[in-house]
């Protein structure tokens, strides 16, 4: 349980970044290699930091602060920090201080690291809200341009040789600098090549040093936001089902259509053939076997196009959605309970659950995942691989059998994105019910699986090859 207490620790600390110093760290480490991989293939932005530091002081130190932008800082999903060798994560949390718009991350090594000693610690976090697209409004057939704000040198609490920006997944980018001698004496090599960016310097880069740099670059895809999702688990033991319900109030945050929607046009220009910054289909996932699917809307009820082997749904709205319009839509299924309980001991239950199935390539801001227990059940215990912000507890009584009422535990998630689709919630409940389900399990095995598909997740893969780009909303 460790690794999960850091991260609700690291979660809380997010709420408490209010004061506004001028904080510097103590002086006590030299970053003397410094990696940067930023990858910008989805709708929201992956980065990863692998930084090898070096102990100046004549102290063994064991605190290192890790400088982010205020503003990213405020809109990030998920960090976490590891030991580059050894994989092993490490605790980190927001520190209360900033100086100017920058903001820190304190990383507490797990031990102490002796004068001119060196160690080398990954950070990986995504951030949302910093792809917008470059004009309001285009047409249809436009290439649809996005913009991506950062920094060039590496901002560093500590002084840092030896750097590399990597930026992935820009295809035909146009940058912008801000000229200034002062940065072009840092010596940054630029290599621009079909869809990537790789800076590379070897000067000395003062602590604190913010160098703009804005990205404009071609991106034919959606910027798909979920604002709200409620998505409800109805937990059957005599049906042996469980049951999902998935209402989503999709938008799309890319450049809004320059003049009113002809469906005409839009065929005469073949757009089901290319891709387009509307969402005009979506794949969602649901469950392994699921069956009993549904699509429905404002208007009623929507036919599938597919019904999935693979577990992923295939809808597709009554109009493509440009920029600034919403849809909003329910899907459901149900799919077998054993496949997501297990026995824990007698009359023990252990559901496990993913925070989200759903959208590909999304941001979620609002995410409500509500478990209904059935009658008589009582909860013992609920864990999630991320933080959550708000757990309610209800009792509820659903219809005219019920005696004893039912429990219903939600779960309040905000800012997260798809890639939470391999972090799961354990729900434990007590039940009496004599249901032989095969496969009795132990919690501490549960609470393993869900620790380790939150080390799956902190393996953002920053591969080069982007991972199926294509396959989002097309
Ligand atoms: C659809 O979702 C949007 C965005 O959250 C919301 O403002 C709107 O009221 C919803 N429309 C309906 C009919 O529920
Ligand atoms: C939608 O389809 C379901 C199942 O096919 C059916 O039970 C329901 O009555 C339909 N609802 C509407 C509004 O057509």
């Amino acid at each position: 349980m460790k690794y999960l207490a850091y991260l609700i620790v690291t979660f809380f600390a997010f709420l408490s970044v209010a004061a506004t110093t001028d904080f510097v760290p103590p002086q006590v480490w030299k970053n003397t290699k410094y990696d940067r991989t930023v990858q910008l293939i989805k709708s929201y932005v992956k980065e990863q930091v692998t930084v090898t530091i070096a102990n100046t002081g004549s102290q063994p130190n064991q605190f290192y602060f890790f400088a982010l932008p205020q503003d990213v800082i405020a809109d990030l999903s998920i960090i976490s920090v590891e030991l580059a060798v050894g994989k092993e994560l490490v605790p980190a949390t927001i520190h209360p201080e900033t100086n100017g718009n920058v903001g820190f991350v304190r990383v507490q090594l797990p031990v102490p690291i002796s004068p001119k000693s060196s160690i080398k610690i990954s950070v990986t976090y995504i951030y949302t809200n910093h792809l917008t697209p470059a004009l309001p409004k285009i047409y249809f057939e436009d290439e649809h341009m996005v913009v991506f704000r950062s920094y060039k040198l590496p901002l560093a609490a500590y002084e840092t040789t030896n750097y590399n920006f990597d930026v992935m997944g820009v295809q035909l980018a146009k940058t912008q600098e801000i000229a200034s001698a002062e940065y072009d004496a840092q010596n940054l090599e630029a290599d621009f090549r079909r869809d990537r960016i790789v800076y590379t310097g070897d000067g000395s880069v003062a602590p604190l040093t913010f160098m703009p740099v804005t990205l404009t670059f071609e991106r034919n895809f959606p910027l798909p936001r979920v604002y709200n999702l409620n998505r409800d688990v109805w937990v059957s033991h005599s049906g042996e089902s469980v049951s999902f319900e998935e209402y989503y109030e999709l938008g799309n945050d890319a450049s809004a259509l320059n003049r009113g929607f002809s469906r005409i046009e839009w065929m005469q220009a073949r757009m089901a053939q290319r891709h387009s910054f509307a969402i005009t289909g979506l794949e969602l996932a649901t469950s392994p076997n699921a069956r009993e699917l549904y699509y429905t809307d404002l208007v009623g009820n929507v036919s599938t196009s597919a019904v999935p082997e693979d577990g992923n749904m295939y809808i597709k709205p009554r109009f493509p959605l440009f920029g600034g319009w919403h849809y909003n839509f329910t899907v459901g299924w149900s799919t077998d309970l054993a496949q997501y309980l297990r026995v824990a001991g007698k009359d023990t239950y252990v559901m496990k659950v993913p925070v989200l199935a759903g959208l590909r390539d999304c941001t979620y801001d609002n995410v409500r995942l509500s478990f209904y227990l059935p009658e008589g059940a009582v909860l013992t215990d609920v864990a999630s691989a991320v933080p959550y912000s708000e757990k309610i507890v209800d009792l509820l009584e659903l219809s005219y059998l019920d005696t004893k009422g039912h429990t219903k535990v939600t779960l309040v998630y905000e800012n997260v994105v798809d890639e939470l689709r391999s972090a799961d919630v354990l729900l434990t409940y007590e039940y009496d019910f004599n249901a032989r389900l095969r496969k009795p399990f132990t919690v501490a095995a549960y609470i393993f699986t869900a620790l380790f598909s939150y080390f799956v997740l902190t393996k953002i893969n920053l591969a080069i090859r982007p991972e199926k780009a294509s396959s989002k909303a097309t």
